[in-house]
C-alpha cells in the first residue's frame, strides 16, 4: 500500500508508522509532506530515506489555492491512503472529498469529545477520570469523521497536561500503525459517513 503522510511537526507518529513499515506492516511510506520546513518529522524521514517535500503556505494565500497545490504534490506520490499526523491546519471540503475513505487522522481526544486544541488540559480542566486518542477517517467537519480505532488511558488527580500528552502519545503510536495495516489488508472502508472493519460496523 502507498502510503503518503502530512505532518507539521515533531513527528513522532509519522516515526511510528515508518518503524512498524518494518514489521510487515504491508504499506510503505513513500512520501512525507510538511507545511513548515522546519518540522523535526522531516529529518525522520530523510533519515528512514523517505522522500519528502515542503508546500509552505504563501502570505495571504487562500484556503483553496494552498488545498489545491498540496493537492497536486500529493498526486506526485501516487498515494492509496493519506495519513495526517499532526497537519496543523483545516483542510477545505472540496480537498477532503478528493480522499473520500483515502484519508485518516490521529486526534489525542476520546472523540466525539474535545475536537480542536488543547485537548489534554480540557481532559483535566472537565475532571474527566479517562482520556485518550482517535484515529477517525477524515470528513469535511473538523475531528468529525467516523471513528476507527480509540485508546483509552486514565486520567490521575494529579497530572499534568504533560504527564497527560505523554500518556496519550504512547498509545498513538500503539493505534496508528494497527489502522493502517487494516488498511493495507482491504479490511477498512467508509461508507456513508461510517466506518466498517471487515464488513461490520465499527
Ligand atoms: C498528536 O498528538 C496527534 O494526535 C495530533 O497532533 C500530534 C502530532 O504529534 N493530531 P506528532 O507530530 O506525531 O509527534
Amino acid at each position: 500500500l502507498r502510503v503518503l503522510v502530512l505532518i507539521s511537526g515533531n513527528g513522532s507518529n509519522l516515526q511510528a508508522i515508518i518503524d512498524s513499515c518494518d514489521d510487515h506492516l504491508q504499506a510503505d511510506v513513500v512520501g512525507v509532506i510538511s507545511n513548515q520546513p522546519d518540522a523535526l518529522g522531516l529529518q525522520r524521514a530523510h533519515h528512514a530515506e523517505i522522500d519528502t517535500s515542503c508546500v509552505i503556505a504563501r502570505k495571504g494565500e487562500s484556503r483553496e489555492s494552498y488545498d489545491l497545490r498540496l493537492q497536486q504534490r500529493i498526486e506526485k506520490y501516487q498515494p492509496e491512503l493519506i495519513v495526517l499526523a499532526g497537519f496543523m491546519r483545516i483542510l477545505s471540503d472540496d480537498f477532503v472529498s478528493q480522499y473520500e475513505g483515502r484519508m485518516i487522522n490521529i486526534h489525542p481526544s476520546l472523540l466525539p469529545k474535545y475536537t480542536g486544541l488543547n485537548t489534554h488540559q480540557r481532559a483535566i480542566d472537565a475532571k474527566d477520570t479517562e482520556h485518550g486518542a482517535s484515529v477517525h477517517f477524515v470528513t469535511p467537519q473538523l475531528d468529525s469523521g467516523p471513528v476507527i480505532l480509540q485508546a483509552r488511558v486514565p486520567v490521575y488527580a494529579e497530572d499534568t497536561a504533560e504527564l497527560l500528552t505523554e500518556r496519550v502519545y504512547e498509545q498513538e503510536h500503539a493505534i496508528y500503525p494497527i489502522v493502517v495495516k487494516w488498511f493495507a489488508q482491504g479490511r477498512l472502508e467508509m461508507k456513508d459517513n461510517l466506518a466498517f472493519l471487515d464488513g461490520e460496523l465499527i
